[in-house]
């Protein structure tokens, strides 16, 4: 016990984060729910998971589609202008990426636009991020710039110099001010949204939570009285085959995820345009998906908070459910497979366009990122977490668009035979 605690204070991002925990824990007098372990381990302004260091990559703990090959990027570009021009082609259009990492996707999409100077020159960027190292990091990658405001005393505004256009940061959807037709992209961003999980008992369900155990190690409990997360999970129940739940011993509800859908279909049902989903999950309920990953591998959920990337699968019959019940206005299509949705996009004929002026290594790199992106295989793993595990982001990996009805069926989901 000594050493433990002699270890963690040695190793002061990890202490920080398990001093917390368990300091909340002990003020509380009880338990807290997984929700509120994550959100801490993940986002606590000070010693959150994302919020001082860049986690991304081969040197990081994972790496995601956007660092695998410029080409996702660019097909997510494809179908941002595909909208745009359903849109009417508005001058004026925000384009809002829901937690951008790197910001890799934006800048991929704006280079691979670049030939479209009027769907460029209509975009208003805005990056809705919470951590200030990754506000930085996407700053640099945008290739932004402060410039004075023509005509004011001296207002700056930022622009990226892929295409002029302005770009904001805001740590929430709703900050990013409304009135204009909107797009939204959420890559990776649903999974690291909180869960509720709950155990069936003998009781009835039970949610699942977090203490500290008499060794000060954290360790799960069941609570036996009822709490407010139970609420979410009467919704779910709602939306579910009742045979489908029969069958289950767990299950994990997402109230934040539906809060997002709320607003993002709101957003989308008032001011027209469409939002985009990517992440790994299943269009059902989930049971029991709530995944640690460190240096690419799986590790306890309760080792060393803060040292590891925590993320559950997403219910995309979940987010259906919330975005039809907040707006009329909007429709929502798929969820499709990524491998489906690049595919029906036309990625083919790009990865055959830049393999035209290419070196054989390039050429190498280009025909693996490529089937890193469609193949079949395990989320989120760049490398399988045994030699056997395939690799591949496109079969585990879906992708759901909800758009205001007034445009019609967003591509490629109108060509889909899902
Ligand atoms: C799994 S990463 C995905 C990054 C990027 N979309 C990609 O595919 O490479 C999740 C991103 O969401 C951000 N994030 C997580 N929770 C957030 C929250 N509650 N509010 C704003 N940003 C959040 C993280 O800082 C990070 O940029």
């Amino acid at each position: 016990m000594k050493n433990l605690h002699y270890h963690l204070l040695n190793s002061p991002l990890i202490a920080q984060d398990y001093l917390i925990l368990q300091g909340i824990i002990k003020f509380r007098g009880g338990p807290i729910s997984i929700a509120e372990y994550m959100e801490e381990v993940l986002t606590n302004p000070k010693d959150g998971y994302y919020m001082n260091r860049d986690v991304f990559g081969s040197g990081g703990d994972f790496i995601t589609s956007p660092e695998v090959s410029q080409m996702f990027g660019e097909m997510i570009g494809v179908w941002a202008m595909c909208l745009w021009e359903q849109m009417g082609q508005p001058d004026n259009v925000n384009i809002v990426e829901l937690g951008p990492g790197r910001g890799t996707l934006m800048a991929d999409l704006l280079r691979g636009a670049s030939k479209f100077e009027k769907f460029t020159k209509s975009l208003h960027i805005h990056m809705v991020e919470c951590s200030p190292t990754l506000q930085k990091l996407q700053y640099k990658t945008l290739k932004c710039e402060d410039e004075d405001v023509s005509g004011s005393s001296g207002d700056k505004r930022t622009v990226s110099m892929f295409s002029g256009a302005p770009v904001s940061w805001h740590t929430t959807l709703e900050q990013v001010p409304s009135g204009l037709p909107t797009i939204i992209i959420a890559h990776e961003f649903f999974d690291a949204l909180p869960i509720h999980q709950f155990q069936k008992a003998s009781r009835g369900w039970s949610e699942k939570m977090v203490d500290v155990a008499d060794d000060s190690s954290f360790r799960f409990v069941l609570l036996p009285q009822p709490t407010p997360a139970i609420l979410s999970l009467m919704k779910r129940y709602k939306w579910a085959a009742k045979e489908d739940i029969a069958k289950l011993e767990q299950i994990e509800v997402c109230p934040k995820g539906m809060e997002l859908t709320h607003t993002i279909a709101k957003r989308i049902g008032s001011d027209g345009g469409g939002a985009l989903i990517i992440d790994y999950g299943l269009n059902k309920v989930v049971s029991d998906s709530l995944q640690a990953i460190r240096k690419h591998k799986f590790v306890d959920i309760l080792d060393n908070p803060g040292s590891a990337d925590l993320s559950a699968y997403v219910d995309f019959a979940s987010i259906r459910h919330s975005a039809e019940e907040a707006s009329e206005n909007i429709a929502v299509y798929g969820p499709i497979s990524q491998s489906q949705f690049l595919g029906l996009l036309g990625i083919n004929f790009r990865v055959e366009a830049l393999m035209q002026n290419c070196t054989d290594e390039q050429a190498d790199l280009l025909m693996s990122g490529y089937w890193r992106l469609v193949g079949e295989g395990e989320a989120p793993f760049w490398e399988g977490p045994d030699d056997q595990t395939p690799i591949g982001m496109g079969t585990r990996y879906l992708a759901m668009a909800i758009v205001n009805k007034k445009q019609g069926a967003p591509a490629p989901f109108n060509e889909s035979q899902d």
